[in-house]
């Protein structure tokens, strides 16, 4: 899903920068060019971002305890 329209940004594409290590919103910003258009998607990037710090996916090949 399109979390970004300005810069075509996809949910799927956060929840990879949060994997990868982004932070905050900064971090979203400089890796994918969120909230640099018109500013509407920062809230739900941070709402995806946050997501994904709270509750991070299994490594692969890995299962949950
Ligand atoms: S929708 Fe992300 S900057 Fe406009």
């Amino acid at each position: 899903m399109y979390i970004c329209l300005c810069n075509a940004v996809t949910d799927r594409q956060i929840m990879q920068a949060a994997e990868a290590g982004a932070r905050s919103r900064d971090d979203l910003a400089r890796q994918l060019g969120i909230g640099l258009g018109c500013g509407r998607c920062v809230s739900c990037a941070e709402a995806v971002l946050n997501e994904v710090i709270a509750d991070p996916p299994c490594p692969a090949g890995k299962l949950a305890a």
